[in-house]
């Protein structure tokens, strides 16, 4: 096509919107590729209580245009509240809301990205980060993980290589709290040494951090989760928080805290992509703030989500034990696994399709071609019945290779 642009030509269609779509094809089909909040711990009588209060006050101001920065008293809640439980320090200017943290990224790509700067991110790394980046002409280098995080040793490997080849290095993207999709928690001797290492190479550290709250049983002290901003001294670290995984995610509500002239750059670039974010929805998510509703479900919506990964992984136990290998996750929504020696993921997908049962690709959360030997299972949003029969299907499609 001749009028596209550049970018637009190379534009990447998100992997797991891909097999949600292959998998809609397939009647009876159970899903272990979304990664959807369950609606069963959706606050419903508090969203209605909230939503018919709101409507009946009948202040135009609700259904009205807002500042782009966001919604003022939902900004101060979030300082106030969320922000002082996380130790992390900001003022009113730092601070932007997006319509998810999805927005977040793209905008903070905007702000920061030439076309051929290189971004730094482990392998493997949530897709649609990858997405966001790519689409902006960002180029990526991959670090691994080991068992605490980020390879600090194979990372400074990396920036020298880039480096060396006359390119920029311009900022390491990192979920250190039950990382998308590999589900690992990041050590916090991991996250102080990150922070050095941004400090040193001057580059700035993108915290991605949707999950901190869905902690399970063996996470025990706030120090677990403590976020890498929280130590930030020199303005160095850029944070991402979403209601999406602790309201719901249909109100397209995050926010993300910045140096104050990145913060200043993010609101310009909203301010020409969508105004604001919907003014009723940050409403609704002030009222659900102010009421406590969002403290009073966060017990119920961990044990909720832990035992999920509990059957899952007693099904995996049961049926491709010896065969898969994974890490057991100290929270979030996923579960990563090592295919059998020679399976491939996207032929492995092929039979699991005919077995009735989806994943996302491993490939698609790798940066440098690789990752065919994995799997990203989500216990999410289905029931623990679908769980189960999920992971005989899977097993299955695995075992008929
Ligand atoms: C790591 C990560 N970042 C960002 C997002 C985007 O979330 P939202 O736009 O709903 O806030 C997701 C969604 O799954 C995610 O897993």
């Amino acid at each position: 096509m001749t009028h596209l642009s550049t970018a637009a030509q190379n534009f990447q269609e998100s992997a797991i919107r891909r097999s949600g779509i292959l998998g809609a094809a397939v009647p009876g089909l159970i899903s272990l590729a979304a990664g959807y909040p369950a609606p069963d711990v959706f606050p419903w009588d508090d969203l209605a209580a909230i939503t018919a209060d709101l409507l009946a006050q009948r202040d135009g101001n609700t259904l009205q245009y807002g500042a782009t920065r966001g919604y003022r008293p939902l900004i101060e809640q979030l300082i106030a509240k969320t922000l002082h439980d996380r130790a992390i320090t900001a003022a009113f200017e730092d601070m932007v809301i997006t319509t998810g943290s999805q927005q977040g990224l793209d905008l903070l790509g905007r702000v920061l990205i030439d076309p051929g700067d290189v971004i730094l991110v482990e392998l493997p790394t949530y897709s649609g980060a990858i997405a966001a980046f790519h689409n902006l002409q960002g180029q990526f280098a991959g670090v691994p993980q080991d068992s605490e995080g980020i390879d600090l040793v194979a990372l400074e490997a990396a920036v020298t290589g880039i480096k060396a080849g006359g390119k920029t290095a311009k900022f390491i993207y990192v979920t250190p709290n039950f990382q998308n999709p590999a589900g690992l928690l990041m050590s916090r001797a991991r996250r102080l040494a990150l922070l050095e290492f941004a400090r040193r190479h001057d580059l700035l550290i993108l915290e991605d951090d949707p999950y901190g709250p869905v902690y399970f049983e063996d996470v025990t002290t706030a120090a677990d989760t403590r976020p890498i901003k929280a130590d930030d001294t020199d303005g160095r670290v850029i944070y991402l928080g979403s209601f999406s995984k602790v309201l719901v995610p249909g109100l397209r509500v995050a926010w993300l805290v910045a140096p104050r002239e990145i913060a200043q750059r993010v609101e310009l670039a909203k301010q020409a992509t969508d105004i604001c974010s919907s003014l009723f929805d940050q409403r609704i998510v002030h009222g659900a703030m102010d009421r406590g509703v969002v403290d009073r479900i966060a017990p119920g919506l961990r044990a909720h989500y832990q035992a999920k990964r509990s059957v899952m992984e007693q099904a995996l136990q049961s049926s491709l034990a010896g065969r898969v290998k994974w890490t057991s996750p100290r929270g979030g929504f996923f579960l990563w696994i090592e295919l059998p020696e020679g399976v491939d993921d996207r032929e492995l997908f092929e039979r699991a399709l005919k077995a009735r049962v989806s994943f996302v690709l491993g490939s698609a959360f790798f940066v440098d071609g690789q990752g065919h030997g994995f799997a990203r299972l989500s216990f999410a949003g289905i029931s623990h019945e679908q769980i189960t029969e999920g992971i005989a299907r899977l097993a299955t499609a695995i075992n008929s290779h």
